[in-house]
């Protein structure tokens, strides 16, 4: 695989004397990617029928001429007014039951019957029209599902295909009642069409039922998605690809990237720290300019696995950004270190979003490559010294590394609709968990919570599974490798019950939780031998070798052979040490690394890199700050 790099770039927006100017800058620069169109589908077809191909078959074309190959984005993320007009009822409805106007984007709900027929004919038209483009080397379907909250809607037209989709689903409302429980509160339903959303409950829904619902949702992207993906394949052989978000787990990836051929997802470092990593105000201070040293490297490990090996950043941090409590520019080094910190984890190319700073509307405050007067930004210089270094460097070589962390899409949906504690999330789980291990110094392999893909790791860390399929518990029960399970592992079933031998249920094994308690994060009880458990503990009773107890003697880890069951979120001290206990006993060989330093191994390269905005010293040398260190393994 060739690593490479572009830039997100709206020819609607500039007048066309700038597009060949654009276009020879783009190309000197070394970037290789052009993406455009999925925000234009006001100027290709301004009124219904009236079709405006033109400026867009020029636009294409003085990319191409230059060199640059396109990615052709379908414009469905933004449906122009007059489709609202038409349809008024395709607007997302959120969950207080109001309708989510026109005026910025993302106004749809994924149920819609007439939108999904709007975007198979704006998508068809655009398929038939550049299928065969020699210029349009990959597509990207919408933009950003999940963006803006937009995943879940509680419209008429999704509560419509709700019943449908649980009709099919239980077959009988009898079937649905005893798999929900609804006996509790008299919520028997004697036909689908009694079942509503679960909104505006009077206190809250059952789970079951939420459960249920954050699936149907999840399908309803699957679908969306793949209508698209149909027309497109039918019509061109260009690769196609999503760009996911970060910290956006409201549909299964999994699923959509199954019919898609590139996982890519859209990397904004700082905007990220502020807004969603949950840290504390010392650390967001001390990454301020340079982002949290984990968070992209969650993603780009995740999205690989989402891609099935293949992934992008298809838009990455070039500057401030407009939409993040506070917008500071990046440490000097930070954008080419973000770039070349996805090609270690694997990345086929980085995309810098966005070409030219937009004088007008939401995103005036968003840096480009270019200043809004065409002159460099101060990123223009680093994506280019990345290029040159690329250039030098052409060819990634991914290879399976010893240490995976299971990802699901599911338990994150469960701990959601169940948290037991304020602030306890599956995904904060297993960010935690995942960072001790790059605290560690090992490099991860996210993976999908499915037996085919759990062979030939040496430890496997699979915190937070709450619904543990029988062919997953048995695959973790025959795996070779060292295995993590817990807290909560089989803690529901798939229809969102105890199990009635209670959790974690595992076939042969003496180990019971009797009892959960969550905990205030401000009440830590300490483990003995360093570290604490906060905020979430499963009591547990079993005949496993503890690894790790309370200073009062409760079990927080047991060990079971290779298989390990943690009982309590742990603190980063009590992570390290379990990270640690794992590692030595998987044969995995550890390096802890300095604060803010990580590093990462492909195939032939081990890379270092600096998150900090000091010189570090390092087992591979001094390391400036925002600095990358590329070795040969
Ligand atoms: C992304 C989006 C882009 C742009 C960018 C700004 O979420 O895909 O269109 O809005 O954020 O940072």
């Amino acid at each position: 695989m060739q690593r490479t790099l572009g830039t997100c770039y709206y020819p609607e927006h500039w007048p066309e004397e700038v597009w060949e100017d654009d276009a020879a800058r783009m190309a000197a620069a070394g970037l290789t990617w052009v993406r455009i169109g999925e925000f234009a589908w006001g100027r290709i077809e301004p009124a219904p029928g009236d079709l405006h191909w033109d400026w867009l078959d020029r636009a294409i074309e003085v990319l191409g001429q230059a060199g640059l190959k396109v990615v052709l984005g379908t414009p469905t993320a933004t449906p122009p007014r007059w489709v609202v007009n038409k349809h008024p009822d395709m607007l997302a409805v959120d969950a207080a039951g109001r309708p989510r106007k026109f005026g910025s984007r993302r106004h749809y709900c994924f149920s819609h019957a007439g939108y999904l027929d709007e975007c198979r004919r704006i998508v068809t038209l655009m398929a038939d029209r550049y299928g065969c483009n020699p210029h349009v080397a990959a597509w990207q379907t919408d933009n950003e599902y999940g963006c803006h909250d937009t995943i879940l809607s509680y419209s008429e037209a999704a509560r419509g295909a709700f019943r449908d989709w649980l009709a099919q689903r239980y077959q009988s409302p009898e079937a649905l009642n005893r798999a929900w429980g609804n006996v509790f509160w008299s919520m028997d339903y004697a036909s689908f069409d009694d079942v509503d959303l679960p909104n505006l409950t009077v206190t809250e829904p059952n789970p079951s039922h939420v459960l249920d619902f954050r699936r149907f949702s999840s399908d309803q992207v699957v679908r969306f998605n793949r209508v698209q993906v149909d027309i497109l394949r039918a019509r061109s052989e260009a690769p196609i690809a999503h760009n996911y978000m970060g910290r956006v787990t409201d549909f299964d990836h999994y699923a959509v990237g199954d019919d898609l051929d590139i996982a890519s997802w859209d990397s904004y470092p700082l905007g990220f720290l502020e807004n969603v990593v949950g840290a504390e105000d010392a650390h967001k201070r001390r990454y301020n300019r340079q982002g949290d040293p984990d968070f992209q490297a969650f993603h780009h490990d995740l999205y690989r696995a989402v891609g099935r090996g293949r992934w992008w950043v298809m838009e990455q941090q070039p500057g401030p950004v407009n939409w993040a409590p506070y917008n500071p520019a990046p440490l000097p080094g930070m954008v080419r270190l973000w770039s070349w910190e996805a090609f270690a984890h694997g990345a086929e190319a980085v995309c810098y979003f966005r070409w030219r700073q937009a004088p007008f509307a939401q995103e005036q405050m968003h840096a480009g490559l270019l200043r809004p007067d065409s002159a460099d930004a101060p990123a223009m210089d680093e994506a280019r010294q990345v290029a040159a270094e690329i250039a030098e460097a052409p060819q990634v070589q991914p290879r399976q590394v010893p240490v995976a962390l299971v990802f699901d899409y599911e338990a994150d949906w469960a701990w959601d609709v169940q948290p037991h504690g304020a602030g306890l999330s599956y995904f904060g789980l297993v960010l935690e968990c995942y960072r001790a291990l790059r605290r560690a110094g090992l490099s991860v392999d996210i993976v999908r919570p499915d037996p085919a893909h759990l062979a030939g790791y040496k430890a496997i860390f699979a915190p937070g599974l709450m619904i543990l399929p029988d062919d997953l518990k048995a695959a973790f029960l025959a795996s070779d490798a060292q295995v993590v399970l817990g807290p909560r592992a089989g803690a529901r079933s798939r229809d969102m019950a105890i199990p009635a031998a209670l959790p974690p249920d595992l076939p042969g094994f003496d180990l019971k939780v009797t009892r959960v308690e969550s905990m205030r994060p401000d009440m830590p009880v300490a483990l003995s031998g360093g570290g604490a458990v906060t905020g979430y503990l499963d009591e547990i009773e079993g005949a496993g070798d503890p690894v790790l107890e309370t200073e009062t003697g409760r079990p927080v880890a047991l060990a079971f052979g290779g298989l390990t069951y943690l009982a309590g979120w742990l603190d980063r001290a009590g992570f390290d040490r379990l990270v640690a206990q794992t590692a030595a006993r998987a044969g995995v060989a550890t390096r802890p690394m300095p604060e803010g330093v990580r590093i990462r191994d492909t195939g032939t390269e081990r890379f270092w890199f600096n998150y900090t905005a000091e010189t570090v010293k390092t087992d591979a040398g001094d390391l400036p700050p925002a600095g990358v260190l590329r070795q040969p393994l």
